[in-house]
């Protein structure tokens, strides 16, 4: 392997923002939104603190994107309508003022979902009834109920609404939006087979499977302006299946990142349990971050257990452009200055989210550090 030169700390080019650094801080739900879905001035000042601590761009918790189904877990922000764009305008504004950028990440958890408004209902691909049970802290807790199949016109409304989500998230200033396709959530419920036994154009062949994903980067774009980024991440293993691979390997890895790439993604952010281990876990095979690389030729965002400055340089090394850190970011706001002075780094521990993942008074800015920040 020839060696990069590069490291996590120098600058990098995606499309036209300009990055002080490759450390991004991975997408995180944290369930402070209002019960409308507004983004708080609570939130502003949480992501503001990771700008402030040199990161160089956030990607954003799930946030819903249509007033359907798509609200996964309590207290989630959303991005269908004017309040909550001013919400985010508010809270872009305030990571801007510190100099990150910032992608807001549009999900739909399907089957999954964490949380409903009315009555015990989910969509997905096909009916079926997750296994595993929903987590308390976001929702109701218990089992997940079964899913009612999607029709046909549902599907291609709920391209439609992803397209308006990208273009709100567009006008509250967000410089990109990433679509959630990986852990298990809607889009990954139809890429899998044993949740997707559709007979239409949305089911049977791994291109079939592939097309929600497709339509919906193609609408997105569509939808948004020439320079607007458009992320995609995706994961083998999912929120209620930890162990799951692929079944046909680097075959469906090169089928599934050329896929996207060809969609029209701007970047292909890939998420393992163990970023700089091997895909599949043959010894010495590819890590999904190189196979993103080989196969997508678009710029890759790594993320899974990446702690130290090593990891994250050898990360790079197999194929990543950036990573992407949640849990040493939480325990360390300010990672890319810990390291780039050599300062110790916190350990994350699961105190920090014992007693639920709302956001902590020692998460915050202080509000005079954010003066163009109004609060509520
Ligand atoms: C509190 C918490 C909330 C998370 N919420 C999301 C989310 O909203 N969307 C998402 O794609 N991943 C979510 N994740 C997963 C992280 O983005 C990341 O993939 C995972 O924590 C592994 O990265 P790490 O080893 O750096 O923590 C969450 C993780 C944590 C710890």
């Amino acid at each position: 392997m020839t060696l990069k030169n590069l490291t996590v700390l120098s600058d990098y080019k995606l499309g036209h923002l300009k990055l002080r650094n490759r450390v991004v801080l991975a997408p995180m739900t944290r369930a402070s939104a209002d019960s409308d879905g507004r983004p708080t001035e609570r939130m502003a000042r949480y992501y503001a603190s990771f700008a402030a601590g040199d990161f160089a761009m956030l990607i954003t918790e799930s946030v819903y994107m249509d007033d359907k189904l798509s609200k996964g877990s309590i207290n989630m922000p959303g991005m269908t309508n004017e309040s909550h764009i001013q919400g985010w305008k508010r809270l872009i504004d305030a990571v801007h003022a510190k100099g990150a950028h910032i992608i807001v990440q549009l999900a739909h958890a399907g089957a999954l979902s964490q949380w409903y408004r009315d009555q015990d209902v989910t969509v997905a691909p096909s009916s079926y009834k997750p296994e595993g049970e929903r987590v308390l802290a976001y929702g109701q807790g218990g089992e997940y109920p079964a899913a009612t199949e999607l029709t046909t016109k549902e599907i291609q409304e709920l391209v439609s609404d992803f397209a308006k989500a990208a273009s709100n998230a567009q006008k509250a200033g967000a410089d990109g939006i990433e679509i959630h396709v990986g852990k298990g959530f809607l889009h990954d419920q139809f890429l899998t087979e044993y949740t997707n036994s559709r007979k239409d154009q949305y089911g049977g062949s791994l291109e079939n499977r592939l097309r929600f994903i497709v339509e919906t980067v193609q609408a997105v774009k569509k939808s948004t302006e020439e320079g607007f980024v458009v992320g995609v991440e995706i994961s083998q293993y999912k929120m209620n299946n930890f162990g799951f691979k692929w079944p046909n390997r680097e075959a469906d890895a090169k089928i599934i990142f050329e896929s996207i790439a060809n969609a029209g993604a701007d970047y292909i952010h890939v998420t393992d349990y163990v970023a700089k281990d091997p895909a599949f876990g043959e010894i010495g095979g590819p890590t999904l971050a190189a196979l993103a690389k080989a196969y997508g030729k678009i710029p890759v965002i790594v993320n899974g257990s990446i702690v130290t400055k090593e990891d994250a340089e050898q990360v790079l090394q197999e194929g990543g452009d950036m990573i992407s850190i949640a849990r040493t970011a939480l325990a360390n706001h300010d990672w890319p200055i810990k390291v780039r002075e050599g300062s110790p780094l916190n350990p994350f521990t699961g105190e920090m989210l014992a007693d639920g993942p709302t956001i902590k008074d020692y998460e915050m800015l202080n509000a005079s550090e954010l003066p163009q920040i109004k609060p509520e």
